[in-house]
C-alpha cells in the first residue's frame, strides 16, 4: 500500500493520558491495538481473557500439542464477561486433526488465525461463518498470497520474534515491505516489548501489534514459574534460532519454521547437530525428562529478542497499560 494510505494513527495527544487506537482496533471494538499472539501451551483462555479485559484482543493458542479437546478446555475461560477473543492454530496440527478447526469455528471467536502452512482452504469456511481471518507472513510474496486467499488481517512477523517462524526479515523492513505489497490491515510482530518499539511500528503504519514474549511472562499465562523466571533473567542476546528441540521431540515442523528459544544447555550441545540428535535416544529421553520436570536448563522456552526488556512478572493489564500509554506519549511528542 502506498505510504499515504497506511493506517492513520489516532493518539489523543493533548490530554494527560493519551489513548492509542487505530482504525482497525476501533473496527474490532478494542480499546488498544494489541493482540496477544496465540502461543501454544502459554496463551490459554486465562491469558486471553485478561488481555481482552485490558482492552486488547486475547487469543487462545493451540500449538504443536494442540487438540480439539485442549481447545474445548481453554474455551471454558471465555465467558461473555471475559469478552471477545481469538483462536490461533497451526496448519499441520489442523491437518492432523481437522476437528480442531470445527471446534474453533463453533466457538464463534472474533478472529481465527492459521499459520505455518500454504493450504488456504480454511479461509473460506471461517469467513463464511462470519469470523475474521489472520495469518503470519514473512515477506511480500507471502503477504500477496495471503491477501489473494482472502485473509482479512496479516501479521508481519519479523525474525526477532519468539517461537516458530521463518527467519527472513527483521520486523521493521518486513513491515515496510508488507505494507507496500497489500491493502489489508497489517499487524506487526517480533521483538516488540517497549513503548518505543510499539510506537515505532504504529508510526510505520501497522494497524496493531501481535505480542508474544512480553505476554508469555505475564502472571495469567500458562507458562511454568520456572519458565517465567528464565524469561525475566534473560538478556536480548540470550536467544537462538534452532530446530534442535523439534527434531528431538519428533515434531513435523516444516524446515522453513525453526523456533527462537532461550539458549540453554540443550541448545549449547545440540543446535546445529540435529543429524546426530535424531539417533541419540539418550539425549531425547533427557529432553523429555526435563520437559516433564519443567527444567529450563534443558527444556525449550520460546522467546523473542525483546525478552531483555522484561524485568518482572506483571499482569497482562499492567503490561498493556504501560506499553500503550508510553507509546501514546511518545507518538504525541513534538520532535
Ligand atoms: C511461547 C511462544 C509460543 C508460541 N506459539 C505459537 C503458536 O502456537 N502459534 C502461532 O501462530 N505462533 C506462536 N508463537 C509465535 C507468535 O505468534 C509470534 O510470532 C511471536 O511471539 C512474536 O514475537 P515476540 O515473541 O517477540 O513478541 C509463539 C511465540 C511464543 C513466544
Amino acid at each position: 500500500m502506498p505510504a499515504s494510505q497506511r493506517e492513520p494513527l489516532s493518539s489523543d495527544d493533548r490530554t494527560a493520558a493519551p489513548s492509542l487506537t487505530t482504525e482497525w482496533s476501533r473496527a474490532l471494538g478494542l480499546r488498544v491495538p494489541v493482540v496477544n499472539a496465540p502461543m501454544g501451551g502459554v496463551a490459554g483462555g486465562r491469558l486471553a481473557a485478561a488481555v481482552t479485559v485490558a482492552g486488547g484482543l486475547g487469543m487462545i493458542g493451540m500449538g504443536s500439542a494442540g487438540s480439539a479437546a485442549a481447545l474445548r478446555g481453554e474455551l471454558r475461560h471465555t465467558t461473555p464477561q471475559a469478552g471477545r477473543f481469538g483462536i490461533g492454530l497451526v496448519d499441520w496440527v489442523v491437518a492432523a486433526e481437522p476437528e480442531l478447526l470445527d471446534v474453533a469455528i463453533a466457538a464463534a471467536p472474533t478472529l481465527i488465525s492459521v499459520s505455518f502452512g500454504t493450504d488456504a482452504s480454511w479461509v473460506g469456511r471461517v469467513r463464511d461463518s462470519g469470523i475474521r481471518t489472520a495469518t503470519q507472513v514473512y515477506n511480500a510474496t507471502d503477504a500477496r498470497r495471503a491477501e489473494d486467499a482472502g485473509i482479512d488481517v496479516l501479521v508481519a512477523r519479523g525474525a526477532e520474534g519468539g517461537g516458530h517462524g521463518a527467519v527472513e526479515m527483521a520486523t521493521l523492513p518486513l513491515l515496510d515491505a508488507v505494507l507496500d505489497a497489500v491493502s489489508v490491515p497489517v499487524l506487526a510482530a517480533g521483538g516488540i516489548g517497549s513503548p518505543a518499539s510499539l510506537a515505532a511500528v504504529l508510526a510505520a503504519g501497522a494497524s496493531g501489534v501481535w505480542l508474544g514474549t512480553h505476554l508469555a511472562a505475564c502472571s495469567e499465562s500458562s507458562l511454568s514459574e520456572a519458565g517465567r523466571r528464565a524469561l525475566i533473567a534473560a538478556d536480548g542476546t540470550d536467544t537462538i534460532v534452532t530446530t534442535a528441540f523439534d527434531v528431538a521431540m519428533g515434531l513435523p515442523w516444516p524446515a522453513r519454521f525453526p523456533a527462537r528459544v532461550l539458549r540453554n544447555d540443550f541448545t549449547a550441545r545440540w543446535a546445529g547437530r540435529e543429524d546426530a540428535l535424531r539417533t541419540d535416544e539418550q539425549a531425547r529421553a533427557a529432553l523429555t525428562a526435563a520437559v516433564d520436570a519443567d527444567d529450563p536448563r534443558t527444556a525449550p522456552i520460546d522467546a523473542g529478542q525483546g525478552v531483555g526488556m522484561l524485568t518482572a512478572v506483571r499482569s497482562a493489564a499492567q503490561v498493556i497499560d504501560d506499553l500503550c500509554s508510553g507509546a501514546a506519549h511518545l507518538l504525541a511528542r513534538t520532535p
